[in-house]
């Protein structure tokens, strides 16, 4: 038997009304904030990625799925989705035409992770990417959106972590002093952070190691380093976000695992999920839009992880109503009963049937595993009297309902 592929996952019924949930919350949230969607493909040139997460990273230097198509050209199945999106903004000519842009987009990403809970090789992401302005206002309502997008679903727990890696005026100064601080302590550095001291210190940041940690600690942050428009920048986007009454922390050894990020840079983490526990992350990238051949264009954006949002709404015990259940007993009564319920659902009333003419034991048994509360039950004796026999199987009661006047009876019921 074939098996699944390790990392990836089906999202079967049951699980997967939690993902339309999601899906449907946050297209109510990108349009009140007035996002277009945007596809792209899932194959990229694997340049694409080379040239903009950068070649120092774990995920270009480990983690993509790349391969040679038969034509010989170079494909990587996207282990993110900025740079697609870049792309696109730049081959499509919106930097001429109209640079001013908020797309925001869903689907699968892929990276060779080891797997683990809340860590997939197939994953999803929705995420949003704004172009055409540098204004730290935007960098306020890209976290607001995500903030607005947790406070819908119920999400506590849940803070957001910020920080400014500066721009390539004052970042490669820090990184300097940082890679000479690390210098004089490589001895005590784990093996990793040696080997990257020189070829990605701001990495070194990110390690979890508890030696590495108080290294990190007591030495220079960025903060420190910002020219005084990195610094004006980030106060105001502190400042938007105290205005917005957000709960946010600022960590001043936060990085990111993309080598495309300047200025504001942030992190949703939830307590719950253990070592997978950024639930939604991004971040300001001003160099990106012309790093990848379009004019000077700034840029902002975030990406949420949809296995991990959904995990912790599973967690908060998140339900779905069921659907109502027709059980028609018989040939004669499936004919009248289907115009009947065909016009319960032009009234946004969800009903089912088991495509079965089995018994009512069989049906009822079919409507429990559903988990369906309401039932309508339609034998001969019903289509004499021209009633359904409604159900109520949690609070086990039953009544006869005239067909005429079934549709108002259950949408009172049901919502
Ligand atoms: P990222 O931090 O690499 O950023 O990924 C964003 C989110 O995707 C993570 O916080 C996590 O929830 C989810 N994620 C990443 N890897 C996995 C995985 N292996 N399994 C499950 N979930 C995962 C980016 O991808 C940037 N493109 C975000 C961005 C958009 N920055 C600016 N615009």
């Amino acid at each position: 038997m074939a098996k699944l592929i390790p990392g990836t996952k089906d999202i079967l019924p049951g699980e997967v009304e939690i993902w339309q949930k999601v899906e449907e919350t946050v297209k109510n949230i990108f349009a009140l904030y007035g996002y277009s969607e945007i596809r792209t493909p899932v194959m990229e040139s694997t340049e694409l990625f080379h040239r903009s997460i950068g070649e120092a990273t774990d995920i270009v230097e480990k983690e993509m799925y790349s391969f040679d198509d038969k034509g010989g050209r170079a494909i990587t199945l996207r282990p993110e989705g900025t740079a697609p999106v870049v792309r696109a903004y730049v081959e499509n000519h919106f930097p001429q035409k109209d640079p001013f842009q908020k797309f925001y987009y869903m689907g699968p990403m892929f990276r060779y992770e080891r797997p683990q809970k809340g860590r997939y090789r197939q994953f999803h992401q929705i995420g949003v990417e704004v172009f055409g302005s540098d204004n730290p206002f935007l960098d306020v309502e890209v976290i607001a959106i995500q903030n607005r997008i947790f406070k819908s679903l119920n999400i506590d727990n849940i803070k957001v972590k910020v920080n400014s890696l500066g721009c390539k005026e004052c970042r490669p100064i820090y990184r300097e002093t940082l890679i000479e601080y690390l210098r004089s302590n490589r001895e005590s550095l784990c093996e990793t952070c040696q080997n990257r001291l020189e070829k990605n210190p701001l990495r070194v940041l990110d390690c979890k190691n508890e030696d590495c940690q108080k290294i990190i600690k007591s030495g220079p942050t960025i903060r420190g380093h910002l020219c005084d428009n990195c610094n004006s920048h980030y106060s105001t986007v502190l400042s938007g976000l105290n205005k917005l009454n957000i709960d946010f922390v600022e960590d001043s050894f936060l990085v990111r695992g993309l080598d495309y990020y300047s200025k504001t840079v942030f992190e949703f983490v939830n307590t719950n999920l253990g070592a997978q526990n950024t639930v939604s992350a991004g971040g300001r990238y001003d160099g990106l839009v012309q790093e990848l051949g379009g004019k000077p264009t700034p840029g902002i954006g975030f990406a949420l992880g949809v296995e991990r949002l959904t995990l912790l709404l599973k967690e908060q015990d998140f339900q779905i109503k069921p659907p109502m259940f027709f059980i028609p007993l018989g040939e004669n009564a499936l004919n009248a009963g289907l115009e009947i319920i065909e016009e319960l659902r032009d009234n946004s009333l969800p009903v089912i049937w088991t495509g079965k003419l089995s018994s009512l034991k069989s049906q009822l048994r079919h409507a429990n595993r559903r988990e369906s509360e309401i039932v309508l039950i339609l034998g001969e004796n019903e289509v004499d009297k021209k009633v359904f026999l409604v159900k109520n199987m949690r609070e086990n009661w039953e009544k006869e309902v005239l067909w005429k006047e079934v549709t108002g009876f259950l949408k009172d019921l049901y919502f």
